[in-house]
């Protein structure tokens, strides 16, 4: 019925999550609140661990990108189901040291990270740089010989590839901030000078084309182009790729209006692709890293809210105001995305008042989603938000002061706390 099979309406007419009311835990928990399905989390991994073993062999392993989704317990689960991860930052490098992640398999991204990102980085052993360009390569060069280490690195290109996704997720073209781009010559480049280095590694490639991606195409079009440089720069440097890293980009299902997609299947049809073109190219299949944030937490989460003010202007719009809003999940009001959103009060009754869910700050843009369909709503009624779990907490703020909601795991009918919400104290902790 719904767009995702942990979400369903018990007997009561309320909406549950992973088997568990949701009007229960917002009243156990307070609202707002974000509540994330375990179950589906280690499910997602699941996909991508086993989808890797049979159509890669031993020679693959899925990352976890951690922007998607950043605090200890994920990093717990993630240790857990053997998958590796991507980071951005000290603070999402020292997230999963504190949750006990040894960082052997994470890789570190970003388009400029500082001397201090660096320094830290190799002193806590960081398996990968992700190298964005030659003055970070020579940096992390300098840093490595002052700590009396080998960098092992993969250089991140940019193939040239537009995924169709919206701007703003798009990365992989050739204007992009990201990376070293093959087209105008500075790919070549910066994997000579890694060659030249004594206290770097170079590992392999790695690229990233976009996020909320539901065809194989653009991933096929990637493949084809970075095992075309690889081949490229064997022939010209003498040097063979170890590692090729596609980065994330497989979507979610936010509404109806995006389809049910194979992930198993692409990938599949992926691993046929990359082996045929190794084989033609005459280059061994390189170890295959796959980086997915959204599809491993997005389908794992939800957002509960109470509603509060409900406005009706005659002959204009209504409005159901909520106790949440761009401070806990800033994409309507950054992309514009679309939700599915639900009276889990009412989730039994017919959707037919047109509204617009809108959050509590003072800013005419916080705004949930627009011109939906919920049944009648009053004060009082749990509003629950889908798909939430993948770039919200993650992008949360504290804009007008408001608390940062806690996260609560669901597991096979039990719940904890992962995260606590944040409290006034909290607020002005940092304050002198
Ligand atoms: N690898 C790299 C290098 C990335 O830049 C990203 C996402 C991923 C992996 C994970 O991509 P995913 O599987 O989640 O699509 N804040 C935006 C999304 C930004 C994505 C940034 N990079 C949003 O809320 O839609």
């Amino acid at each position: 019925m719904y767009i995702c099979d942990n979400v369903n309406v018990n007997e009561k007419g309320n909406l549950t999550f992973a088997g568990q009311d949701t009007l229960e835990l917002a009243a156990k928990y307070g609202t707002p609140l974000y509540i994330m399905d375990e179950e589906k989390i280690r499910f997602n991994c699941n996909i991508y661990k086993n989808a890797f073993k049979k159509y890669f062999g031993d020679n693959a392993l899925p990352l976890f990108a951690s922007k998607a989704a950043s605090f200890k317990r994920l990093y717990e689960i993630m240790k857990d189901e053997k998958m590796g991860i991507d980071v951005v930052s000290s603070g999402e490098i020292y997230t999963a040291l504190k949750a006990g992640f040894s960082l052997e398999n994470a890789y570190f991204h970003s388009n400029n990270k500082t001397d201090k990102d660096i320094e830290f980085a190799i002193e806590n052993k960081i398996g990968y740089f992700v190298v964005d360009n030659i003055e970070e390569l020579k940096r992390i060069n300098y840093e490595a010989e002052k700590q009396g280490i080998t960098q092992k690195v993969l250089l991140r290109i940019t193939p040239g590839i537009d995924p169709h996704t919206f701007e703003a997720i798009s990365t992989g073209k050739v204007d992009s901030k990201f990376g070293s781009a093959i087209e105008t010559g500075q790919a070549e480049k910066i994997t000579e000078e890694a060659l030249k280095m004594s206290f770097v590694d170079l590992s392999g490639f790695h690229c990233h084309i976009g996020s909320q991606i539901f065809e194989t195409e653009p991933f096929y079009k990637a493949v084809a182009v970075m095992l075309d440089f690889i081949g490229s720069i064997k022939t010209k440097l003498g040097f063979t790729a170890k590692q090729l890293n596609l980065g994330g980009g497989y979507g979610v299902r936010y509404t109806e209006n995006d389809p049910v997609f194979d992930i198993d299947g692409s990938i599949k049809n992926v691993a046929q692709f990359i082996k045929e073109k190794s084989a033609e190219i005459g280059i061994e299949v390189p170890k295959i890293l796959m980086e997915p944030g959204r599809s491993i937490v997005g389908n794992a989460g939800m957002t509960l809210y109470t509603a509060g003010t409900v406005k009706i202007i005659p002959g204009f719009k209504s409005y159901v105001s909520i106790d949440g809003g761009m401070t806990d999940n800033p994409r309507y009001a950054l992309y514009k995305s679309a939700y599915t959103v639900i009276n889990a009060s009412k989730a039994d009754k017919t959707a037919d008042f047109n509204c617009s869910v809108v959050g509590r700050c003072c800013e005419s843009g916080d705004i949930i989603q627009e011109n939906i369909m919920l049944p009648q709503t009053g004060r009082g009624d749990i509003i629950a938000v889908l798909t939430t779990g993948a770039y919200n907490y993650s992008m949360a703020s504290n804009y007008n002061r408001i608390g940062k909601p806690p996260v609560v795991m669901l597991n096979k009918g039990a719940n904890y706390i992962a995260v606590k919400g944040e409290t006034l104290e909290d607020i002005v902790r940092n304050d002198i």
